[in-house]
């Protein structure tokens, strides 16, 4: 039986993750900002502990609970729980910046760090960041939340290396439109409107407000995806979750290289001479 600890268990990805989880008979720790989460089955093998991530001395004291309630050993920390922030970049405030930084990129740090000295006693254990495909390929109007999420990239891709020779195994899932809150007035925030944008950023925003119910992706097959991904004996670093998410990696990793390739010689003549 695996230990898992999940943050923003409440609803959406993680609630569908914790739901599969439990259904197949592991145990998980997981996080919520208030209330319990509605689960039934396996709900005895389910622990919550209450979390808010812009609490920042809350985090690790959360990990350090976490792994006493666990008997000491967690396998899976699921780094799920953020929100987005939609709108142009150039009316986006500095609070708005802060705030998603604090939960979507500063959280998961501190839970990463928290839990590093157990893992590495361990000598095992899986890290999985939840990072979206707006930080691997960005659309347009939502570029803080690509630059969050972006970060959270980075630094899987950098941990991955670090911890990979002390058994610890990272991996960042980038889901494309999945169906739940995310797109919901109870989890989306918007920076002002900005009309020098209306023709980019407004439609965007229009077109993710249609959107919302409608997303092609299915909580309940992304959580069975991280199941396969948690049971594989050498898990990829990255991860895509749906349809939409590959075609965006895809376009933007072609145009990407043809860009790179056009401007060889310029990237070239930049070294000393030999
Ligand atoms: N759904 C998508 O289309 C999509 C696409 C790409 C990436 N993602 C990523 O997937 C993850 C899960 O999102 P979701 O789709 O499941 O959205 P969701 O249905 O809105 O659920 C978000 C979860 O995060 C928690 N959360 C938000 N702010 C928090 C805070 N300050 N402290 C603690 N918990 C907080 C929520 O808790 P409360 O119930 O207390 O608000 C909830 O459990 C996020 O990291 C998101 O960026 C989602």
């Amino acid at each position: 039986m695996t230990t898992w600890f999940i943050t923003g268990i409440s609803r959406g990805l993680g609630l569908a993750l914790a739901r599969a989880v439990l259904a197949q008979g592991d145990s998980v720790i997981g996080t919520v900002r208030a209330g319990r989460p509605e689960i039934t089955t396996g709900a005895e093998r389910l622990q919550v502990l209450t979390l808010d991530m812009l609490d920042a001395p809350a985090v690790p004291a959360a990990v350090e609970r976490a792994f006493a309630l666990a008997g000491g050993r967690i396998d899976v920390i699921v780094n799920n729980a953020g929100y987005g922030l939609l709108g142009a970049i150039e009316p986006a405030t500095d609070a708005e910046l802060a705030r998603l930084f604090e939960v979507d990129v500063f959280a998961p740090f501190r839970i990463i760090r928290a839990a590093l000295p157990r893992l590495r006693a361990q000598g095992s254990g899986h890290i999985i960041n939840i990072t979206s495909i707006a930080g691997r390929a960005p659309g347009v109007g939502s570029g803080l939340y690509a630059a969050a999420k972006y970060a959270l990239e980075g630094l899987s891709a950098s941990l991955a290396l670090e911890v990979g020779p002390l058994g610890i195994k990272v991996t960042a899932v980038a889901p494309g439109a999945f169906r739940t809150d995310f797109l919901s007035a109870h989890s989306i925030r918007h920076s002002a409107a900005d009309a020098a944008y209306a023709d980019s950023v407004g439609r965007s925003d229009a077109h993710f407000t249609a959107m919302a119910g409608r997303q092609a992706g299915d909580p309940d097959q992304a959580a069975q995806a991280i199941l396969a991904l948690a049971r594989a004996e050498d898990p990829p670093l990255h991860l895509l979750l749906g349809s939409d998410a590959l075609r965006r990696f895809r376009v933007k990793q072609e145009t990407m290289a043809a860009e790179i390739e056009a401007w060889r010689e310029v990237t070239l003549g930049t070294d000393y001479p030999a």
